[in-house]
């Protein structure tokens, strides 16, 4: 009995150590044999464990929730965890390190470092001035508000909206569709009792909510689908008004 082989593919990484002296980048041509279900994160540890030790690149859960896996294939940014080799029809992949986010090494960058500094721009916390008494009964939400805070919060801060994004490009310090969607969760959650004034001081200018092109990348990249341009567009025009 033969057993059929899988097609051969080319998977080809932009590799590159910025903390070597040495090191210059440049592509590395792997060749592999595809094998049944293969994905990306399959195929770079096939890669690694076979071929190079040394190429480095992030992974986790291998599930699409962590949010690690971030990388550009073909142009596009993608969770390499749930990327299928099957849906590349040439079998030749063009793998490269998301851009916008510090450089590790080869495929791995460092999204929490920006995802942190973000995080405190928007203050990415719940903001009251009510105390917590902790023997009462927590506060009623309604269940139709709390869908709203839960869909928002599926964020998984892979980056990926980052890192496909035109105005990210022209504006270093933008904060991206993930900090405006930040913004957006808490706006909505009546935990947070801050005024559109208040959000307006964080993200009223051309780093926030007007500097946003809407050429919308981010949303058709997400890997978690996020209604980001509604979002976007919605506190907008909240925000507008005290311009
Ligand atoms: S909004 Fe989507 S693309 Fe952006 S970080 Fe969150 S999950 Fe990733
Ligand atoms: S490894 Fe966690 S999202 Fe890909």
């Amino acid at each position: 009995m033969s057993i059929a082989k899988g097609r051969e593919i080319t998977i080809s990484v932009l590799k590159f150590n910025p903390r070597a002296k040495s090191s210059k980048p440049g592509f590395v041509d792997y060749i592999i044999e595809e094998t049944p279900g293969m994905t990306l994160f399959i195929a770079l540890m096939k890669i690694r464990e076979e071929y190079d030790p040394d190429l480095s690149f992030d992974f986790v859960c291998r599930a699409g929730i962590c949010g690690s896996c971030g990388m550009i294939v073909n142009g596009k940014p993608v969770l390499g965890c749930r990327t299928l080799i099957a849906n590349y029809p040439t079998g030749k992949l063009q793998v490269m390190p998301m851009p916008a986010f510090e450089l590790i090494k080869d495929l791995s960058v460092n999204t929490g470092k920006w995802m942190d500094a973000m995080s405190v721009k928007v203050q990415s916390w719940i903001v009251t001035n009510k105390e917590t008494d902790i023997s009462k009964l927590e506060e009623r939400v309604e269940p139709e508000v709390a869908d709203e805070v839960f869909e928002l919060d599926r964020c998984i801060e892979c980056g990926i909206c980052v890192a496909s994004c035109g105005t990210k490009l022209m504006r270093p310090d933008f904060i991206g569709a993930v900090g405006l969607n930040r913004v957006a969760r808490f706006e909505v959650d009546p935990h947070d009792n801050r005024t559109a004034e208040d959000f307006y001081e964080l993200i009223g200018d051309d780093d926030g909510i007007f500097g946003c092109m809407s050429l919308m990348a981010c949303e058709d990249h997400c890997p978690k689908h996020l209604p980001l341009q509604s979002k976007i567009a919605y506190l907008r025009r909240r925000l507008v008004a005290l311009r």
